[in-house]
């Protein structure tokens, strides 16, 4: 299958775009160039007016669209620059790809309200935020595409292989390793995946003969607060923990708001397509895993 990535220097892309070139032929765009780039790789804004030259250059069956603006605070300050790149991309891809192109929506918890405890694929999405709303803004284009299309809503945590990048769990490995005083959040609840077990789920539904024309709800099955995650991590990867202080979101004023359950029901998707998700302890052993081979690598 022919398969355009976009966000491919980003966290999720980039490994999606490693891991699905073994059976497939991958096309990935980002917005800037990097070392680890994929073998077939370019910039493609998506501020674009359109798409049509990178749709003739991939001639994808499959697009999954992952490119987005992911910081929250970001999109506060911008917000017409969050709905151009996180919503009306997807309406341009749409425009640009004929009908029999399926389309894959990486969204997120953030579609959700605070109240919702373990949001289900049926729950009526409220975001709370700039960010939210732009990744609904996306899934409402994609949902009227007209076209066989999936939202996997989800919590991602992982390693980036673009180098020039570092994310939350980069940040959180950095900070212990030079006795960096950080907090984390010790009233915020998620159920993380990481990014290989997420990929690895992608992979399989690719591979279904009946697409799942519907929303899908794919993150870890345990609930955990950002802090107690972050102690998990280090001590799983032998580092100290004493850097990491326990610390409140309502005690963050000059930040987006971000809800503090941020929880997502994957019931549905485990019992419909009969697969068992990551518990916590699955995920940090996976992190562990390629944070252990990248050191032999270096
Ligand atoms: N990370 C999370 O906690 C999380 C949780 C739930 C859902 N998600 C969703 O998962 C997806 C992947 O997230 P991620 O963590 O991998 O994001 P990320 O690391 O922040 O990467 C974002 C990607 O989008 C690209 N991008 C940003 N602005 C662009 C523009 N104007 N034109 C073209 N590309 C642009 C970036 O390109 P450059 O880097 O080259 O600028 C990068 O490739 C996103 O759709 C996000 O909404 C993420």
């Amino acid at each position: 299958m022919r398969i355009l990535i976009t966000g491919a220097s980003g966290m999720l892309g980039a490994t999606l775009a490693n891991m699905l070139e073994d059976e497939h032929e991958v096309f990935g765009t980002g917005n800037s160039n990097f070392d680890e780039q994929p073998k077939n790789y370019k910039v493609l804004d998506l501020n674009a007016e359109n798409y049509n030259e990178v749709i003739e250059w991939s001639n994808p069956n499959i697009i999954i669209l992952s490119g987005a603006l992911t910081n929250g605070n970001y999109c506060n300050n911008n917000p017409e620059e969050a709905f151009s790149i996180n919503g009306i991309s997807v309406k341009k891809f749409s425009e640009a790809a004929n009908k029999e192109v399926k389309f894959i929506y990486i969204s997120t918890d953030a579609v959700f309200p605070s109240n919702l405890h373990l949001a289900k694929e049926t729950d009526c999405v409220s975001p709370e935020n700039v960010y939210g709303k732009s990744k609904e803004l996306g899934e409402f284009f994609i949902k009227f595409s007209d076209r066989p299309f999936c939202v996997i809503r989800t919590t991602i945590v992982g390693l980036n292989l673009n180098s020039k990048k570092a994310g939350f769990v980069e940040w959180i490995i950095n900070a212990s390793k030079t006795s960096e005083d950080i907090s984390l959040f010790d009233d915020v609840v998620f159920n993380p995946i990481s990014i290989w077990e997420l990929a690895d789920e992608i992979k399989h539904i690719i591979s279904l003969e009946d697409f799942p024309n519907e929303i899908l709800h794919i993150s870890g099955t345990e609930i955990v607060t950002k802090y107690k995650f972050g102690i998990e991590l280090l001590k799983s990867l032998k580092l100290e923990t004493k850097t990491v202080r326990s610390g409140l979101i309502s005690s963050f004023k000059d930040r987006a708001k971000r809800c503090n359950d941020q929880t997502l029901s994957c019931v549905y998707y485990q019992d419909k397509y009969k697969r068992k998700l990551p518990k916590l302890a699955n995920t940090i052993q996976t992190i562990n895993q390629y944070y252990e081979a990248d050191k032999i690598r270096k």
